[in-house]
């Protein structure tokens, strides 16, 4: 039960930690949506609108504009935004690896965007991509030299690859970046705290199945096999078991304390059937012995007691095979146990100090649960 608990721990816990990651790449990539669009939109404002002023300052280069707006917007956060581009004029716009690849990816049938985990060293980062394509605009400054203005051609000579683009061309791309570990922060979650919580969720359950199966299952079963193996040793079948519930448990206390009953009343009748035979052989005329297959006498009435002369003390545990004349032959009889039949049979009855006397006798084999049991009827021949 506990194992079968923990299983489904684990596998909520997986389940919540997919969930959880999915939601924060959910998270992630509408963040980098939302920036990378702002930006384009500010840079192709900035493009539209400039006349000329990017001479006199640098700093209304749209890439310059919209890099400083992202550094703004990106502030308070652990998102990294850079505008790169294969043909790059600032060398701080050179592509690293993984942009390269989407750039060059980009320029057969550019995406609406691109998004990666990518494990980099020892930390797994989140990156987006989304391509910008040149407007009309953009050729101002990025389609053939001697259309550009005089502080391009001045930095950017003739033959550079950071001119010459067209119409829908793909110029570049904003690419978002943020480690893994610093989006989970930035969500406030926390899956190690939920994991706790319900570890101890998972906990006060186990525990308090366990009390309740304790009681209800575990205790009533252990009471029962106690109660069984006592009975067994004991043979005191008045043994009685609490039945305090309905349900199955309760059932097997009922039918056990049913089987007591009638063991019980069956162990009556049977003490009852044994003192109805040893009243019925006292009154007996003649004497009756009963006795096991080794000779010993267990039963022995008052007219054996004169017959051999002995009290029934003396007679109780003694061998019949020592008070008969020709004992060695019936033990002989009995010990080989074949076609054992009940006829008369003239035997010496050896009394005390060794008197004979004649005697008729019949045997009558019984078994009863444990051995068998013989009973010898003896009678003086003399009587008649
Ligand atoms: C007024 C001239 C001008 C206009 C108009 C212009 N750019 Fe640029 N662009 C530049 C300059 C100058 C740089 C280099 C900026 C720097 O030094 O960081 C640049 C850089 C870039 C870069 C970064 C890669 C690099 O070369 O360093 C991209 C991408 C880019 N421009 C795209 C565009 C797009 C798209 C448009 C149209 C929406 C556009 N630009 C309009 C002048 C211009």
């Amino acid at each position: 039960m506990s194992i079968l608990l923990l299983a489904l721990l684990i596998a909520s816990g997986i389940f919540t930690y997919q969930r959880q990651k999915e939601y924060i790449i959910r998270f992630a990539i509408d963040n980098a949506r939302t920036f990378a669009s702002q930006l384009i939109e500010t840079r192709e404002y900035m493009s539209s609108v400039v006349k000329g002023e990017p001479d006199n300052n640098y700093n209304l280069v749209p890439q310059v504009v919209a890099t400083q707006v992202a550094k703004r917007v990106t502030q308070n956060s652990k998102f990294y935004v850079r505008q790169v581009s294969l043909r790059y004029r600032n060398p701080g716009n050179r592509p690293d690896s993984y942009e390269s690849a989407q750039l060059k990816r980009f320029q057969q049938n550019p995406p609406r965007e691109v998004y990666d985990l990518v494990n980099t060293d020892d930390t797994e980062i989140f990156r987006y991509m989304q391509p910008m394509l040149a407007t009309a605009s953009c050729l101002q400054c990025h389609g053939t030299y001697q259309s550009a203005p005089e502080f391009i051609k001045k930095r950017f000579p003739p033959g550079h690859y950071s001119y010459n683009y067209k119409v829908g061309e793909v110029i570049g791309a904003v690419s978002v970046s943020i480690p893994v570990k610093d989006l989970y922060a930035q969500l406030g979650t926390n899956f190690q705290l939920d994991l706790v919580a319900r570890s101890i969720v998972f906990l006060v359950v186990l525990m308090v199945m366990g009390t309740i199966m304790n009681r209800e299952i575990i205790k009533p079963v252990k009471a029962l096999s106690e109660t069984i193996t006592r009975v067994t040793r004991t043979g005191n079948f008045e043994e009685k078991l609490p039945q305090s519930s309905r349900d199955e448990i309760g059932l097997l206390m009922g039918a056990f304390n049913d089987m007591m009953e009638e063991l019980n009343r069956r162990t009556l009748q049977s003490k009852e059937s044994d003192q109805r035979y040893r009243r019925f052989i006292e009154v007996a005329a003649s004497a009756v012995i009963t006795f096991l297959q080794d000779g010993r006498i267990v039963i022995a009435n008052k007219k054996a007691e004169d017959l051999f002369g002995r009290s029934k003390q003396e007679l109780l545990g003694a061998s019949i095979f020592k008070l008969l004349e020709d004992g060695a032959a019936l033990e002989e009889k009995l010990a080989s146990g074949t076609g054992f039949s009940e006829e008369i049979s003239d035997q010496t009855v050896l009394g005390l100090g060794g008197k004979p006397t004649k005697v008729e006798m019949v045997v009558s084999a019984s078994k009863t649960d444990r051995e068998p049991m013989f009973t010898a009827i003896l009678r003086e021949r003399n009587q008649g």
